[in-house]
């Protein structure tokens, strides 16, 4: 192990023991230490739930996409059977990717190279001339399955076959979001894009409302200023945190933006209707939401320095139907997300100065020590606990 990297995980193991508003930023180089990003991706993305997409943007047998995560490329194909199933996206004749598109609708996939062809379950259904291959057993062949849970519509993946199911990791999360009702929503615009940073800037920055007092000073801070923001307790899972921020009495009403278009058949708690509500999902997903909107994120390393982010503006379907509303709120959460992506980039530029230390956090910011303890106790647990010891 690296000298940064002890050192690196020696500064989180400290986070569990202190309290949220006494925490500092990581260190710099937190976000660009190779030893630091590997141990994420065998400890974090290896086998954590990743959010890659919403079933109802497949809605139809053969709609399919495809996605990568860390060195895996899937075929995401919504079977002839409804079910969604994530696929390799690797021929098992000889290495091929099956599909070579981003997104499409097929009955059969028929790889580019040889000719193979698989259904959307992944079985082999036809080779092209092997007989007399000795070895070729046409029921072995199919593509191998990668884990696949729908959640409140969002599509997750896990690269471990033996991790626990997602579902009951998020109860408390379902609780939150039952007034919502966030299956019901549709996509506004979808977000696929690199942002030039280190996947856990993004992540932060999403889990907290003081920057709209800045970054956001033109678009969001007039309807949703930043002194109004509130941490909501941590959940006891330790799964996800979660923080509110006030409209201003002018703006609670209005529908385009971050919108509270009417849905009749919701009800909705003051709290709720008063505020916007983000829940940051461990490890890497922000979730945005008013009463008829949710601006979601999830935000996949590509290297230390450079993220992949996709997502989308989802709405109410009542609110999808207004096509005025919909351009005003598709244009303003857009520049918001650029916002947010121009800083991941303006912090990330920084990252190696020898002056750069590490800052104290606002009582706004507790979702983000909240964050910095998960990341202490997933990547290192034994670590977490000594210091835990030590400190009692
Ligand atoms: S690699 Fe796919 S058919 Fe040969
Ligand atoms: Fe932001």
């Amino acid at each position: 192990m690296s000298e940064t990297l002890d050192s690196l995980l020696d500064t989180l193991a400290a986070y569990p023991a202190t309290e949220d508003a006494a925490c500092f930023t990581l260190p710099p180089a937190a976000y660009t230490d190779p030893g630091l990003f590997a141990l994420e991706k065998e400890r974090i993305f290896s086998r954590e739930w990743l959010l890659i997409g919403r079933a109802n943007d497949i809605p139809d047998a053969g709609d399919w996409f495809t996605f990568q995560v860390l060195d895996d490329p899937m075929l995401i194909v919504r079977g002839t059977d409804g079910r969604i199933h994530a696929l390799s996206n690797v021929c098992r004749h000889r290495y091929m990717p099956v599909a070579l598109e981003e997104r499409g609708n097929d009955k059969r996939f028929v790889c580019a190279y040889h000719g193979w062809v698989y259904g959307t379950d992944g079985r082999l259904v036809a080779a092209p001339l092997m007989e007399g291959s000795t070895g070729f057993e046409k029921g072995r062949c199919a593509l191998p399955e990668y884990r696949l849970e729908e959640w409140q519509g969002f599509l997750f993946i896990n690269l471990d076959d033996a991790a626990a199911p997602l579902a009951p990791q998020l109860r408390e999360a379902d609780a939150m979001l039952a007034n919502y009702k966030t299956h019901e929503l549709v996509t506004g615009f979808a977000y696929d894009t690199i942002w030039e940073g280190n996947w856990k800037l993004a992540t932060e920055n999403g889990m907290e409302f003081y920057h709209h007092m800045g970054l956001h000073g033109t678009t969001l801070e007039a309807d949703l200023p930043a002194r109004t923001a509130t941490m909501d307790p941590a959940p006891p899972s330790g799964r996800f945190t979660h923080t509110r921020c006030r409209y201003a009495p002018q703006s609670l009403d209005r529908a385009d933006g971050f919108g509270n278009w009417p849905r009749p058949h919701c009800s909705f708690s003051e709290p709720e209707r008063t505020t916007a509500y983000a829940i940051g999902l461990f490890p890497n997903i922000s979730l945005a939401m008013s009463t008829a909107t949710l601006n979601w994120l999830s935000f996949i390393p590509l290297t230390p320095e450079r993220t992949r982010v996709i997502g989308g503006f989802i709405v109410a379907p009542e609110m999808a139907g207004d096509a005025g509303v919909m351009a005003a709120s598709n244009d303003l959460v857009y520049r918001v997300n650029e916002e947010d992506a121009q800083a991941t980039w303006r912090l990330q530029q920084v990252m190696r100065s020898t002056k750069a230390a590490a800052g104290p956090l606002n009582v706004r910011e507790g979702t983000v020590a909240q964050f910095y303890k998960y990341l202490a106790r997933t990547l290192e647990p034994e670590r977490a606990r000594g210091m835990n010891v030590a400190a009692e």
